[in-house]
């Protein structure tokens, strides 16, 4: 490290001289020493020093010059470097130009001319050994405030993440013991029904039952494969293993397999994406994406209405649209979607309950594989849900 410079202001030059040697031998030449004739020079000595890089912890300035005097020149000082210590030399003692100095330089003594040697050396140490804990103490106080904001950052990050688990197992237990219960009393119930009465039961009764039970164990089979996939995904226990999937290909195998559904409700499924569409991410992490949302589109359109999927590529991610001619979402619930720490879940067209999972499920895996997802909702005109992915190179 450079040595730190001691900054003396004096007209006189038998003075500047005195003062030079008794600093340098008293300090046994631990500072430089440099000097000024008059508060201009120092100045611009002061200036260059600081351009240079170096510390001046010290200036020691004469109360009378011509010109600018001591005081109003510790005064500059003050406000270019408070931290410095400053020491004025009086001849005739001047209480004014003392207290001011004290006031607007924040003066640290005053020497009276003549001094002695030992006065002199021994305030200096004094000021010098201030001006050091002052640093000290400055860095100090920075390093803890740096150590509280991390903390406070830390702070911040774990309670987010509590809440967020907190609203994980809300949500477990709320669908398990809820959405999961529910469809087994509508299965034991009618399978009672059907034990008890089977022989007095016309062919339509049984066929309608039947068709009951049957969509109530597909509903309750879709329920169950979304939480055992956020389970494990929950649990750390799902590896994210991208590979170049064909996304005209997974849209193709869900319509498939949503095809009755759909047809059900007389609800036709249009794929739109164009061959040779290809995404790099997780292939069953995008199936459960497509899947969900197809649902999602079937579920809450009307007869005669329509879903499109589509897809286009923009820069290096491809964007997935599924668009339904349905009724739409309200703009206040469109905030509500994705969002473990908000229930917000509506019937079906065909008053199909739900759980509120899915989206949140698509929005998890989605942005584990580096893309993101959003809806777009026009009050009984329909909704378009995307989803971006990276594009395979
Ligand atoms: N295509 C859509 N059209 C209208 N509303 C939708 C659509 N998709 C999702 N929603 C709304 O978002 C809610 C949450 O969807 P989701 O997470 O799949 O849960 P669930 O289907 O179990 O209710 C739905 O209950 C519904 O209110
Ligand atoms: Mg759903």
């Amino acid at each position: 490290m450079s040595k730190q410079v001691i900054l003396c202001v004096d007209d006189e030059v038998i003075v500047l001289d005195a003062l030079k040697e008794q600093i340098q031998q008293g300090m046994q030449d631990e500072y430089l020493v440099e000097v000024a004739e008059g508060a201009e020079e120092a100045l611009e000595i002061f200036n260059e020093l600081i351009e240079e890089g170096l510390e001046v912890p010290l200036i020691i300035a004469d109360f009378i010059m011509p010109g600018m005097k001591g005081d109003a020149l510790l005064q500059k000082f003050h406000e270019y470097n408070a931290s410095s210590k400053k020491i004025l030399l009086t001849g005739q003692a001047s209480i004014e130009g003392i207290g001011n100095a004290i006031n607007k330089a924040d003066l640290y003594r005053f020497i009276s001319k003549p001094w002695e040697k030992e006065d002199l050396i021994l305030t200096l140490k004094e000021a010098l050994k201030s001006y050091d804990q002052e640093k000290t103490i400055f860095s100090q106080n920075e390093e803890l405030r740096e150590l509280n904001a991390n903390l406070e950052k830390k702070v911040d990050q774990r309670t987010r993440e509590l809440k967020e688990l907190n609203a994980t197992k809300d949500k477990f237990f709320s669908i398990i013991a809820h959405d999961l219960k529910n469809p087994f009393n509508t299965l034991m119930g009618f399978t009672e029904l059907l034990l008890g009465n089977l022989d007095d039961y016309s062919t339509e009764k049984i066929h309608e039952f039947i068709g009951i039970l049957h969509e109530t164990s597909r509903t309750s089979y879709a329920l169950l494969e979304n939480l055992l996939e956020w389970s494990r995904s929950q649990t750390g226990n799902l590896l994210l293993e991208p590979e170049t999937i064909s996304l005209s290909m997974l849209v193709k195998e869900n319509i498939l397999l949503l095809n009755n559904n759909a047809a059900r409700k007389g609800v036709q499924l249009i794929n739109n994406v164009p061959e040779g569409t290809f995404a790099y991410a997780d292939i069953n992490m995008t199936k459960t994406v497509i899947r969900n949302l197809i649902s999602n589109a079937i579920k809450y359109t009307e007869e005669e209405g329509s879903i499109s999927c589509t897809a286009t590529k923009s820069g290096d991610m491809i964007e997935v649209g599924i668009s339904d001619t349905g009724i739409g979402i309200k703009p206040e619930n469109l905030q509500k979607l994705f969002r473990i720490d908000v229930n917000f879940s509506t019937r079906g067209t065909a008053d199909e309950g739900g759980t509120g999972l899915g989206l949140i499920l698509c929005r998890e895996f989605i942005l584990k594989n580096g893309g993101d997802i959003w809806a777009e909702s026009e009050l009984g005109k329909g909704s378009t849900f995307k989803f971006t992915l990276p594009v395979s190179s």
